[in-house]
This record gives structure tokens, C-alpha cells and sequence, in this order.
């Protein structure tokens, strides 16, 4: 499998840099390629826990090259931090490499994105406040400032002009704020910044297709989730770029018929964090109990996250839109203490029912759900690691998983751990 595409099928968290890392042992390279510092990618190793959120999940791995692909948006402050962070815990970063060509957050993004979350009030997305959203409007408007932009100081400059005439009147007219003083914003990008993050710099995607052409293998990593995505997802309630398998293609530089393999990532039940509709939400002991077992506050914001049953329309559409051609399954275990476990198999919406994932967001947001129920297996599953080990009520679960949901289930994780996991 030259390239392959991990990407998220729900509302994000579902485990995506757990199964980057379980995978990127066998690969030459693996491109992150879209969001910024909203993600947070844990991975466990012998109980060591690392919270990635820029550098991709191959990071562990002496001989993966990681990529931040060109879909990125990046700040070069936070992306410092976590090298740092790395290094100090003895993790070689010195392959990194950064995308020339992906868009820097700045400091007005990050206060943008604050300022408009609050004016929006009872309306706010809840987002993760940095600075995305106004990095990727600035990029679709044609005055972001690109990572490649920090090597020459003539250009940084003039462009940085050209974008503070736009936004400091809009801090000052509109939000009442202090202007960004450009001295400052440059001294750190170009004084602090750059010198640093220079020798990472890349063409990257010239860089993939090399590799590929090489016969080299390929991971791409996605960040949030398809059900986050601009296009595909709850919109308004997303986040600003696509996550969905198509995004892989934009963000790295590959083609599509470069790609060969897809795996979704889906936890047993549902999570999601921020506003937004999520029709099989439990408002209950039960939502409790998977916050409580699942440990579902973010990674990166430490929010809680809100919980819910498992979605087979969410699932059928994801595998659609993604091509998937296979699906891990995180999280079983957090289901060991239930005794009944539910899954959406289709929505009433007014008089009428539907197995198909309402299209209008009036419709969703309405939607009932109606489950299908299952016997929980009631004991502990973290320690098994082959398939015939597995309780009979969690095969059967996964079986009409895979059955209704239209794509084989190849993985299931059964605790955070690297090596908690199944192959189907
Ligand atoms: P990502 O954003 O998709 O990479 O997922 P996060 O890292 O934000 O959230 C997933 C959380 O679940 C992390 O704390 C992981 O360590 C943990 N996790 C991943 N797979 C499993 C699993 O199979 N079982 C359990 N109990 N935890 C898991
Ligand atoms: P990973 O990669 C879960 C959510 C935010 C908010 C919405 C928009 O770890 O799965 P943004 O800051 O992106 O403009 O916020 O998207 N969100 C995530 N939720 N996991 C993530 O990333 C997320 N990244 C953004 O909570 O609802
Ligand atoms: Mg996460």
C-alpha cells in the first residue's frame, strides 16, 4: 500500500494518531495534511503518553520522515514548543519537515477567533480559539502569509503590512482592541521563528512524489474528523478545512489514484466537542459513564467532551465520502462495564423515518434515533489479543458494525496503549 489515508469518521478524537503511530512503523514517510493546533494526537507507548498536536504521529519512529503538508496551518511558536517538548524527552526530530507552501496563524488569528466566538454569543461554535478558522479565511481570501514567506524578510514584511492595514482595522473599528504592532509580530516570526524552523523548510510536495515514485510508502494523517469537514461535515459547526479523505489529496500533493488504501478511525460510540448536532447524545448516567471510562476531555483543551451511542447512518456516509476501505475501531473496552449498548440505525424526522443521515440541518437537528440494542460483555478486554479471545456479544456488535455499516472492521483497540489493539 504506497499511500495510505488515516482519516477520522466521526466528530474527531477517535484515535487517529494512535493508528498513525501503530502504522507508521512500516512506512518511509507521514505527511499531517490539514488542520493546525486544534488537534490533539495521543499516543501511549509502554505507558508513556505523548499529545501531538502539529508534528504528525510518526514522529516516534527513527526512520519515518514526518510532513507538514501544505494543508497545515501553522504556528511557528506552538510548532517550536512541541519540538522542544520532544527533544526534551529524548525523541529525535531532526527529520521534521514543514511545507513551504502551508499558511502561518499569526497573532491577530488567534484573537480574531476569540473576539468572534464571543460577539457570536448563545450562537458560538466552540471552537478551539487558535486561530484557524481566520488562517484559513486569510488563505481563501489571498492575504495569508505562507511558512515559505519567513526566508525572505522583504516579502514577510510587505505582506504582513498589506494584511495589518485589514485586520487592525478591524480590531480597532469593530472589537474596540489595541492594533498589532508589526515591529513586535516581526521581530519574533522573523528574529525568533525562522532561524529556527529554516533548515525545515520543504518543498514537500515535490518530496512525496519523489518518494512515491521511489516506491516508498506513504502514510497521510488527518486531523478533526468528517463530520468536522467545511464541506462534508455539521456545518456551521466545523472546523475550516477538510479533514475528508479528498483533503488528504490537496494537503499533501498526492493524487488521488496515488491512493490506495484508506482506514477510517471510529470509537465504539460517539464524541464530540463544541456545539453542534449530535442526535444519539446522552444527557444521562450513561453519557457519564463513557466520559468517566472513555477519560473524554480533549487532549488539547481539556474540555469534556459530550458523549453519545454509536451512529450507522454517520458511519455509512463517512465510508462514502471517504472511500474507506477499511475501519479501526477504538475504545471497545470502554464499553466493558455496560450492560446493554446501543447503535442509531436510522432517525425519525417528523412523521417519517430514515436509515440515510438527514441532509437538511433542520432535519438533523431534529432527528430521533432509533437504536438497535446489544448485550454488553461485561468484563474486561485490555488484555486480549487475539480475535478468538474476544467475548461473543462484542463480535457480534462488531459483525453488525461491519455489516450495516458497508466496510470491513480490520482493528479494534482495546486500551490507549500501542500494543492494545486486535487485527480482525
Ligand atoms: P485523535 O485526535 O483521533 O488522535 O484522538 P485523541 O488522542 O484526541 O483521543 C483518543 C483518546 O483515546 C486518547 O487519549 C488515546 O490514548 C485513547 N485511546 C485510543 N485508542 C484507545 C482504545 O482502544 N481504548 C482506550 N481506552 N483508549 C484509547
Ligand atoms: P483531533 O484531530 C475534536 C472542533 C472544535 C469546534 C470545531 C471548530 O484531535 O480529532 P476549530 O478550532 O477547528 O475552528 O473548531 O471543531 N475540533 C475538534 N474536535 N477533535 C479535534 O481534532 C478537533 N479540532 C477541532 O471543538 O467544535
Ligand atoms: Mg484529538
Amino acid at each position: 500500500m504506497p499511500a495510505t489515508v488515516i482519516v477520522g469518521t466521526q466528530w474527531g478524537d477517535e484515535g487517529k494518531g494512535k493508528f498513525t503511530d501503530l502504522f507508521a512503523g512500516s512506512v518511509d514517510s507521514v505527511v499531517r495534511y490539514q488542520g493546525g493546533h486544534n488537534a490533539g494526537h495521543t499516543i501511549v507507548t509502554d505507558g508513556e503518553s505523548f499529545a501531538l498536536q502539529l508534528v504528525p504521529s510518526g514522529i516516534l519512529y527513527p526512520g519515518v520522515t514526518p510532513i507538514i503538508g501544505n494543508g497545515v496551518v501553522v504556528d511557528p511558536r506552538v510548532l517550536l514548543e512541541e519540538i522542544d517538548m520532544l527533544e526534551a524527552r529524548g525523541i529525535d526530530t531532526s527529520r521534521l519537515l514543514v511545507s513551504g507552501s502551508a499558511h502561518l496563524i499569526m497573532p491577530y488569528h488567534h484573537e480574531i477567533d476569540r473576539l468572534t466566538e464571543r460577539y457570536l454569543g448563545k450562537n458560538q461554535l466552540g471552537t478551539t480559539r487558535r486561530g484557524i478558522g481566520p488562517a484559513y479565511s486569510d488563505k481563501a481570501s489571498r492575504i495569508g502569509l505562507r511558512v515559505q514567506d519567513l526566508l525572505d524578510e522583504k516579502i514577510f514584511t510587505q505582506k504582513l503590512e498589506v494584511a495589518l492595514r485589514e485586520k487592525n482595522l478591524i480590531l480597532a473599528k469593530i472589537y474596540n482592541r489595541l492594533p498589532v504592532e508589526p515591529e513586535k509580530v516581526i521581530e519574533n516570526y522573523l528574529g525568533n521563528y525562522a532561524p529556527r524552523l529554516a533548515p525545515r523548510i520543504a518543498d514537500t510536495v515535490s518530496l512525496v512524489q519523489r518518494r512515491y515514485r521511489e516506491g516508498r510508502q506513504i502514510l497521510l494523517e488527518g486531523a478533526q474528523a468528517t463530520f468536522l469537514d467545511l464541506d462534508h461535515g455539521t456545518y456551521p459547526y466545523v472546523t475550516s478545512s477538510n479533514p475528508t479523505a479528498g483533503g488528504a489529496c490537496t494537503g499533501s500533493g498526492l493524487g488521488p489514484r496515488q491512493i490506495d488504501a484508506v482506514i477510517g478511525v471510529a470509537k465504539a460510540y460517539l464524541t464530540r466537542v463544541g456545539a453542534g448536532p449530535f442526535p444519539t447524545e446522552l444527557n444521562d448516567a450513561a453519557g457519564d459513564l463513557l466520559v468517566e471510562r472513555g477519560h473524554e476531555f480533549g487532549t488539547n483543551t481539556g474540555r469534556r467532551r459530550r458523549t453519545g451511542w454509536f451512529d450507522l447512518p454517520m458511519l455509512r456516509h463517512a465510508a462514502g465520502v471517504n472511500s474507506l476501505t477499511e475501519l479501526a475501531i477504538t475504545k471497545a473496552d470502554v464499553l466493558d462495564a455496560f450492560e446493554e449498548i446501543r447503535v442509531c440505525v436510522g432517525y425519525e424526522v417528523g412523521d417519517d423515518y430514515t436509515e440515510d443521515l438527514p441532509y437538511h440541518q433542520s432535519d438533523l437537528h431534529k432527528a430521533r434515533p432509533v437504536y438497535k440494542s446489544f448485550p454488553g460483555w461485561r468484563r474486561e478486554i485490555g488484555g486480549i489479543r487475539a480475535k478468538e479471545d474476544l467475548p461473543s456479544e462484542l463480535r457480534a456488535f462488531l459483525a453488525f458494525l461491519e455489516e450495516s455499516g458497508g466496510v470491513r472492521v480490520s482493528r479494534i483497540g482495546v486500551g490507549p496503549d500501542r500494543d492494545q489493539f486486535i487485527e480482525l
